[in-house]
């Protein structure tokens, strides 16, 4: 099934990543969520974009300052508008067991270093592996990830990629190749399928960019307004 999947939630019309977003996303017609993983002072992941907190909470400074307990006081919905006051930050575990039992894709990006062992323990602990995709624009930590978890599905985020890159992924077996869509091309699309890669857009900022990505013909993107694709796909 091509993949849907809403950018932080519908991020477009809901302050990202947060649980507004995530259900209006699934209400727009997405059949996945992509969210970004971080983590707390005291170990604790969440889901954050940034490595700082202005920018979408009323808080200020690193994340990795803060305990969980701490961040969970702040408010993640005002900055976007004021009906959204009193959302708050989600933790990864939250998020799985909202989540990763409905028949929703997941798309879980590694934004912070060294939270691989955790993220790969709350994968397991809901048993995400059939439905969840691990991601990342560093190698490393994919690598790091799959030396943990050997069914653990991965992506790699890519601007650009070579043959030797593709080879180390197909040894690392990582089976998604995440395209920027302001680059992509049909050939790049044809190639990497003919390498074995599901691929799957990022960075698809307009319709106009949503529909080259369709024409080039990608297995899924994520994107902030899902039911533009939804309709789309559905000939509406
Ligand atoms: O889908 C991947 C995309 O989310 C990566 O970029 O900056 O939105 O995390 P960013
Ligand atoms: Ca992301």
């Amino acid at each position: 099934m091509f993949m849907n999947l809403a950018h932080r939630g519908a991020s477009q019309y809901a302050p990202e990543n947060t649980l507004a977003a995530f259900y209006y996303g699934i209400q727009l017609g997405a059949n996945g969520l992509e969210t970004d993983l971080r983590i707390s002072r005291d170990g604790v992941v969440f889901l954050l974009h940034d490595d700082r907190l202005e920018r979408t909470t009323n808080g200020s400074g690193r994340h990795t300052d803060y305990t969980w307990a701490e961040l969970q006081e702040l408010d993640a919905g005002s900055w976007f508008a004021p009906a959204y006051a009193g959302e708050r930050l989600i933790s990864f575990e939250t998020f799985a067991h909202l989540f990763g039992r409905k028949p929703l894709k997941l798309a879980l990006e590694l934004k912070d270093d060294g939270i691989e062992e955790e993220v790969a323990h709350v994968v397991r602990k809901y048993e995400l592996q059939s439905n969840a995709v691990v991601t990342s624009f560093d190698f490393d930590s994919l690598r790091q990830l799959r030396r943990l978890d050997e069914h653990i599905p991965l992506g790699y985020l890519a601007n650009q990629w070579d043959a030797d890159l593709l080879e180390r992924l197909k040894e690392t077996r990582v089976g998604q190749l995440c395209p920027n869509a302001e680059t992509l091309t049909k050939e790049q699309v044809n190639l990497l399928k003919r390498e074995g890669f599901e691929v799957r857009a990022w960075k698809v900022k307009d319709e106009a960019l949503m529909r080259h990505c369709l024409q080039c013909g990608v297995d899924g993107m994520t994107i902030n307004f899902p039911e533009k694709l939804h309709e789309a796909l559905n000939g509406e």
